[in-house]
């Protein structure tokens, strides 16, 4: 292998041993002795903490300005906060790490990081062991590179099937969200470092996400995003919560007192820092007030916040001197418990065994992408076929990746980077990008005896004509998403849906292979033999796309997003607020352009004005609607076949506790996912359990699930708090939401939970 001269340099420098900051610090300051408790630590920290040191530390810059002092300074990530190097507390390093670490745009130029697949492939195999080893080697990469905060965790449930950041979110149900992303975090934050659980809450859409106001009832609320926050937060204990963009109920998350000091903090027992997203502050005392711990990302505020005017703010005591202690404390004591003190991550890169990252990004491609579709054992591809043509999504070169902060340059390079559509000022910053692992190639390689050919697509005539001729056809098709935009349409761009109908009326065995960040219609869906979802698939999606056609390996991915039939089946069919956004964007480009760009004049709503969200669906979010409607989707959550075949038997529920067994009963091996679902009285019937099982052929598993009883409760605003229901509420084990294999029935005691 060539190593590049930034390569050679990261090997040097990691020959270079650094002193830790904390041990150059006599250990005779109390703060220093890890034999205390990190509250005791910390209150000893801020007791000797000048007002300037604690203002300091409760405002971040873009990570880009620790260049302004040292160019050579390879840190900067998405933001810095300064440490206090007197008292031996190190500045944090922020990078952005939904996928991978984040090193898009200009901010790391010649940067590799291995980027896992999109958050949804992640929660499409419904399995945390996978979510937490992706977790685990995002967190030892963003070490070594030197961050200690990453900024990770995407909780929001998806609750629009065209949110353009549904690709770094992991389903739209409560429990599988809930425990996908505590396992991530938590297998980001076994490496010593903090990770982020973000954007809370109800940021569940990109357009006019600086201007919308989400309307939703309390109890819904409780009962749909915030039990999954909540969920998450208790598994995976994120050392900080990113407050979100938009507003909730009137008042931005970030200034939020109900989300912020009630709900996170007072009902939670949270203990660690609230920090702001990028931009998403407007005040100082209301703020500081309301919860705020932390300013991100400064520049794009309309001033700073939480400098100058929150040090006159506690002068006066608009804000009290305890509140800014308490902020300053929350950051200083989370720190501690996560080790950024004791052992904090090298200054310099340290060398990384991409080698063995990249396995990590495979398997979890392999595990979650989803077959939707199998007519007669289409797939695995039969060892007879001699011809296969494999057409369109630039299959030739590599797999399609989400835009925006989390993007990661992988490892292998960028074979394809493309202008996004429709230009406009996010243009310089956000590329359509492609990372090095084509399908064509690893079809290739794994088929050497089959002719493989390929066309672009771009000729729906010569595609139609290559086959018919050919014995096999595998139509790709794409849909990139980004963040700070939606999809404006489910259907796959283009003249992609023209090009698969050509295809399948040409060859009727004919695969489609999907590359979205989210549902799309697929009017051909019932002419076309066989369709494999692989999301964003990461940096080894070539690979594991080929496995899975030639049957390497048994698909197991189910989905965690339902697919609508069309767009007028989703609670809103249509983009709130597009008109204006778009009617924004006009206006804008009619102005002159800025010659330079000054952060500080950026005004992130892009002059949309504030309008109001209503999610009049609550806390029956996802399938729970369809099911409401009694609408058939095309495909419903929790759906994905596998080339083996199971069965569901012997169903116990003794107290909150179901079993049942599950049985390969096919020739090959595979990993299910049963589902157990409940639907207590007056409510959408919900998921309550899974677990992945990996069965030989003949194998048999017991699975047993215990059901948290905030899943079957209502949450009731008078008591306040949960309340579950004296009576019988039924139970289903299924292999996708709305599927009853077993059917049973749990008696429940009225209980009473507090919030
Ligand atoms: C995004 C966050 C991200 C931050 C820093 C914001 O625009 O919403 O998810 O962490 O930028 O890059």
């Amino acid at each position: 292998m060539t190593r590049t001269i930034w390569q050679a340099s990261v090997a040097a420098a990691a020959l270079m041993t650094s002193v830790p900051m904390a041990a150059q610090t006599t250990p005779a300051k109390g703060w220093m002795d890890a034999s205390r408790t990190p509250d005791e630590r910390s209150a000893l920290i801020l007791a000797q903490m000048t007002l300037e040191e604690k203002i300091a530390m409760v405002n971040g810059t873009f990570g880009s300005a620790l260049k302004r002092g040292n160019p050579n300074e390879t840190r900067t990530g998405a933001g810095h906060v300064p440490g206090v190097s007197r008292l031996g507390i190190p500045d944090l390093y922020e990078s952005d790490a939904s996928l991978g670490v984040a090193n898009g745009g200009e901010m790391r130029k010649g940067d590799v990081a291995t980027a896992l697949p999109g958050s949804l492939l992640t929660a499409s195999t419904f399995d945390p062991i996978i979510a937490e080893a992706g977790g685990r080697m995002i967190g030892s990469e963003s070490r070594a590179k030197g961050f200690n905060v990453l900024l990770a965790g995407g909780a929001n449930l998806v609750r629009d099937p065209w949110n353009g950041r549904n690709f770094e979110y992991l389903s739209e149900d409560v429990l599988l969200t809930g425990v996908m992303a505590g396992a991530a975090i938590k297998g980001i934050q076994s490496n010593g470092i903090v990770s982020t659980i973000k954007h809370y809450a109800l940021n569940a859409q990109e357009s006019g996400r600086n201007a919308l106001d989400a309307k939703m009832a309390e109890a819904p609320m409780r009962e749909s995003d915030l039990l999954a926050f909540e969920m998450a937060i208790e598994a995976g204990k994120p050392g900080s919560v990113m407050c979100g963009y938009n507003q909730v109920n009137g008042h931005y998350a970030c200034e939020n007192d109900f989300l912020l000091n009630t709900v996170l903090k007072k009902d939670w027992g949270y203990t660690g820092w609230v920090m702001s997203d990028w931009g998403a502050v407007h005040s100082t005392v209301k703020a500081a007030t309301a919860g705020l711990d932390q300013e991100s990302g400064q520049e794009l505020d309309k001033q700073v916040f939480f400098g100058a005017p929150l040090k006159a703010a506690v002068a006066v005591g608009t804000v009290p001197a305890a509140r800014l202690d308490d902020m300053v404390r929350r950051i200083l004591r989370t720190m501690i418990a996560h080790e950024l003190v004791d052992r904090p991550p090298p200054t310099m890169p340290q060398p990384i065994d991409y080698a063995a990252n990249a396995k990590v990004a495979q398997a979890t491609a392999e595990a979650g992408i989803v077959l939707l579709k199998n007519d007669r054992d289409l797939l695995p591809l039969a060892a007879t076929a001699k011809t296969i043509v494999v057409i369109g999504g630039h299959a030739d070169v590599g797999v399609l990746s989400g835009g925006g902060s989390s993007q990661v340059r992988s490892v292998g390079g960028v074979p394809l980077e493309l202008p996004m559509p429709g230009g406009g000022p996010l243009s310089s910053f956000i590329k359509i990008t492609y990372h090095a692992s084509s399908p064509l190639a690893a079809i290739k390689a794994r088929l050497p005896q089959a002719q493989v050919t390929y066309l672009d697509g771009t000729d729906v005539k010569a595609a139609a004509a290559a086959a018919r001729a050919a014995d096999i056809a595998i139509v790709f098709g794409e849909q990139w998403r980004t963040e700070a935009q939606d999809v404006e349409t489910l259907d796959l761009p283009g003249t992609q849906n023209a090009l698969i109908d050509a295809v399948a009326a040409a060859n009727a065995k004919t695969v489609v292979v999907l590359e979205t960040g989210g549902p799309v219609t697929m009017p051909w869906a019932g002419r076309v033999g066989a369709i494999l979802e692989a999301w964003y698939p990461g940096q080894k999606g070539g690979e594991a796309i080929a496995s899975i056609l030639v049957g390497d390996v048994n698909p197991s991915g189910r989905l965690p997003v339902t697919f609508p039939a069309n767009a007028a089946q989703a609670p809103r069919p249509t983009i709130p607020g597009l008109a204006l956004v778009k009617a924004a964007e006009a206006r804008n480009a009619a102005k002159p352009k800025a010659t330079t760009l000054d952060l500080s004049t950026v005004d992130l709503t892009g002059g949309v004005p504030s309008f109001p969200v209503e999610y009049p669906e609550g806390a029956d979010v996802g399938y729970r609607w369809y099911q409401r409607k009694g609408a058939a989707p095309l495909f419903a959550f929790g759906h994905g076949l596998s080339y083996t075949k199971f069965a569901y038997r012997d169903l116990k529920v003794v107290g909150d506790a179901i079993s049942f067994s599950v049985t390969n009963t096919g020739k090959r091996a595979g990993a299910d996912v049963p589902q157990v679902y409940a639907a207590p009285a007056g409510q959408m019937r919900r998921l309550v359990g899974f677990q992945r099982v990996l069965l030989q052929p003949g194998e048999t598993k017991q699975v047993s699930v215990t059901i948290d009883p905030r899943l079957i409760a209502r949450y009731d605003t008078a008591r306040p708090g949960w309340s579950v229901a004296a009576g019988a509420v039924p139970i289903t084990v299924g292999r996708q939401a709305g599927d009853a294999v077993l059917s049973g029935t749990m008696q429940v005691a009225a209980q009473a939970i507090k919030p």
